[in-house]
């Protein structure tokens, strides 16, 4: 979201969704230190909290015009706080220019051990000025993106997304949230956060994988009567257990991923109880439109 270039592409899908009666927001998202020398300007460092390297995870790097691989992410270099109040700004600019191109709403992508959440995680932050410390400082960049982000687009408009982790048996998983040493009192401190900015909607990634932990009942409750706004979950969601959280009263929108992915008329499938598209994993990120706009409707 950063060229103006960029703005006219995404305005052709925002206007396509528009058409069809629908409505979309824009995710930013700062990958911060899960990157790679080869993709940043000049080849330098990407950017971090603190020059604290990824290790559980690996980013796609380009080895040719059109081909990959999968590489460790390199090194990051502590930002300056200069820096970080830069990147706030960077925020409300990329929300500008999300609304320029048509977007009904921006979400902060604050989830999944990227830039948000490095700041977030006593395990990634080890900085000594105003964003390091203490929970209230680790807080203070996620406070300045939302209110920055707020005033471009109005609280209203504005969702973030968190992906809370509880625990997790394979350390692979572990970039996909960073499990604090007290993940219940870093993420309700958080939502407070948000619910003091008055966002319209809070966005819980939940443990995604095989056998994966629910998160806990008393945080459901605790989210639920803390948050004033719309509360949305995903993660290996069905039918049958959206129903169910939605009786429990925990959310209120729940998200489908790789289902959407498979069934590109996943409503109407759930609507008539028609058979779902299985999906392939294998295409899932994929560069061409194999496993991307050639899932076939239902045929009833
Ligand atoms: C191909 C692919 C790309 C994704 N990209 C994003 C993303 O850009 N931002 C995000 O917040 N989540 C992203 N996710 C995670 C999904 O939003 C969702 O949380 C996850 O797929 C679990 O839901 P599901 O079990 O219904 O697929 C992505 C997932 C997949 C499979």
């Amino acid at each position: 979201m950063h060229s103006q270039e960029q703005i006219e592409g995404w305005k052709k899908v925002t206007k396509a969704v528009h058409a069809k009666g629908s409505i979309i927001f824009a995710q930013l998202w700062h990958v911060g230190r899960v990157s790679h020398t080869s993709l940043q300007p000049d080849s330098d460092a990407p950017v971090a909290p603190s020059a604290i390297r990824a290790d559980t995870v690996k980013v796609f790097i380009e080895t040719g015009p059109g081909e990959g691989e999968l590489a460790l992410p390199s090194e990051p270099r502590a930002l300056s706080t200069a820096e970080v109040k830069e990147l706030v700004q960077l925020y409300a600019q990329a929300a500008r220019n999300a609304l320029d191109a048509g977007f009904d709403g921006v979400e902060l992508h604050c989830a999944n051990g990227y830039l948000v959440n490095q700041f977030i995680s006593e395990h990634t932050n080890h900085r000594d000025d105003e964003y390091g410390g203490s929970l209230m400082n680790r807080l203070r960049f996620l406070k300045e993106i939302v209110a920055a982000v707020s005033e471009v687009v109005g609280s209203d408009r504005l969702g973030v997304r968190f992906a809370p982790l509880f625990e997790s048996t394979d350390e692979e998983r572990v970039y996909l949230g960073l499990v604090e040493r007290d993940p219940h009192s870093t993420y309700i401190e958080a939502i407070k956060v948000l619910n003091e900015a008055g966002i319209t909607y809070l966005s819980l990634a939940e443990a995604d994988w095989d056998h994966a932990p629910d998160l806990p009942e008393d945080f459901y409750q605790e989210v639920r009567a803390l948050f004033n706004g719309r509360i949305m979950y995903a993660g290996r969601y069905s039918v049958e257990k959206a129903r169910r959280v939605l009786e429990q009263g925990h959310g209120d929108i729940f998200g489908f991923g790789r289902p959407f992915i498979a069934n590109p008329d996943l409503p109407e499938r759930i609507r008539n109880d028609w058979p779902l598209n299985v999906i392939d994993s294998a295409t899932l990120y994929g560069g061409t439109d194999k496993g991307y706009t050639d899932y076939l409707a239902y045929q009833p």
